[in-house]
């Protein structure tokens, strides 16, 4: 059911929120089960839309998948019956690319329909498939059909270069190098904190991974990996959306359930903005602490590959920019099309302007309510934050992409103080 939030703004963020495991962790962790010839019991799984799809994917296939308590899915892929994967539900989320790296890994073939995901750029494959050629496998792209095929009676270590940095294609040919014959070294590999959570997962099923959260990664392939118990990391982009947030509503909130050295790129520009930081320690677990009390000043930014300021929160940093006193130039890196949140910003007075990968915000006063729809799980967040801060009422439509990354969303937010209601259409 299409579903949409009523916010009202102007209200100041206080208090504690705990964060969920990573989505972008959890959506690789899933199908990277199906490597193991055994059960695994993931932890930490955010309740959010994606899990529920390779849930179901993963089920499809044949596997048992099941959740044993709120946030633990035990997933059986010693029932897995076809290597089929052509079905809507694939095509329709990008993280089920990693199924060709997992199921070729395991059973040494695949056919998979073309993944999809946020329209935020072209989002090709071609370094996944590079990297499944070189360890041996054959590939074909069937496109009158929008389907991967890929086979390998063997599958070869194998020294990959890759010509762009990628979290996918590092994700992905990892999975399958764990199960390939000898050595594969990883090189210009990503870097992002979900990378080292995958490769941490797949070492204690008994793969053999060095590097990860490095420039190299170094694989030998392993004949059988078992079964084991694994805690997903916290989410840098949802810890990264209610730092802003605070930031954006003047707010102050401490955040849990973080690992501060994943957001020191989003704490820094926060802080050059005249935010206050304070990163803690409980005695049980770290936390940070965002406080803003004045206009933010404007500050100019770059979405880098990790450790740089992370493309998924340009656009939450956008919203929060829009009332900064002067002008940010914002620069994205990493995705040609991910500025589709502008013009729904601008729908409550925001001025911004694009060229290309570069947008220009001109801080106002304050941003006011209106009608405003997202395009993007990102552009939602974005669109929210603004709402918050925003005078007035926000109706925000196409909520269906927010619920895809994060968890208890309006809960969370209204335990701080918000106001934000979900209705139905
Ligand atoms: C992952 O997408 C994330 N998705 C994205 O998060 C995130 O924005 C992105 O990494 C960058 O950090 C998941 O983890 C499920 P890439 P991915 O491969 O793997 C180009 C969110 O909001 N490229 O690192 O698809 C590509 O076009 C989502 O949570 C190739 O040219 O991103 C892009 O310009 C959205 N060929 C750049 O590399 C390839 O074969 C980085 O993309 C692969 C990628």
């Amino acid at each position: 059911m299409n579903q949409y939030y009523t916010i009202h703004g102007g209200r100041r963020l206080e208090g504690t929120v705990t964060i969920s495991g990573a989505k972008n962790a959890a959506v690789a962790i899933i199908p990277a089960a199906i490597l193991a010839g055994e059960c695994c019991i993931l932890e930490n799984l955010p309740h959010i839309a994606d899990v529920q799809s390779l849930k179901k994917i993963l089920e499809k296939l044949g596997a048992n998948v099941e959740f044993t308590r709120g946030d633990c899915l035990k997933i059986d892929p010693t029932t897995i019956n076809t290597c089929d994967a052509t079905f809507d539900e694939v095509s329709s989320m990008r993280a089920s690319s990693y199924l060709l790296g997992a199921m070729l890994g395991a059973y040494g073939e695949v056919e998979l329909a073309l993944p999809g995901g946020c329209v935020i750029g072209a989002r090709p494959i071609d370094q996944h498939i590079k990297g499944m050629r070189a360890l041996g496998a054959k590939v074909y792209m069937d496109e009158s059909r929008n389907v991967v095929r890929a086979q390998a009676s063997k599958l070869k270590g194998a020294e990959i270069f890759f010509d762009v940095v990628s979290v996918g294609a590092t994700i992905n040919v990892m999975l399958a190098a764990c199960k390939a014959e000898g050595q594969t070294i990883l090189q210009n590999v990503a870097k992002e904190p979900h990378v080292v959570d995958v490769a941490n997962f797949l070492n204690m099923m008994g793969a053999s991974i060095k590097g990860a959260g490095t420039d190299v990664i170094r694989i030998i392939g392993r004949k059988r990996l078992h079964g084991c118990t694994y805690a997903v990391i916290p989410d840098q982009i949802e810890t990264g959306t209610y730092m802003i947030a605070a930031a954006a509503t003047r707010g102050d909130v401490v955040i849990k359930n973080v690992i501060p050295t994943h957001m020191e790129a989003i704490s820094a520009k926060l802080m050059e903005s005249g935010a206050r930081v304070i990163e803690g320690d409980d005695g049980r677990e770290y936390y940070l602490r965002v406080t803003m009390n004045d206009r933010p000043r404007s500050v100019n930014l770059k979405t880098m590959v990790y450790p740089g300021f992370p493309t998924d929160l340009q656009q939450p940093m956008m919203a929060y920019l829009c009332t900064a006193s002067g002008t940010s130039v914002i620069q994205e890196n990493i995705f040609e099309n991910r500025f589709n949140h502008v013009k729904e910003l601008r729908r409550m007075g925001a001025i911004v302007t694009v060229s290309k990968r570069i947008a220009k915000v001109r801080g106002v006063e304050s941003l006011r309510g209106a009608d405003i729809s997202a395009t993007d799980l990102r552009a939602g967040a974005s669109l929210i934050i603004a709402a918050l801060s925003a005078s007035g009422v926000t109706t925000v439509r196409n909520i269906h992409y927010t619920d895809r990354g994060y968890e208890h969303l309006e809960h969370k937010f209204n335990a701080l103080g918000a106001s934000i209601e979900r209705c139905p259409l």
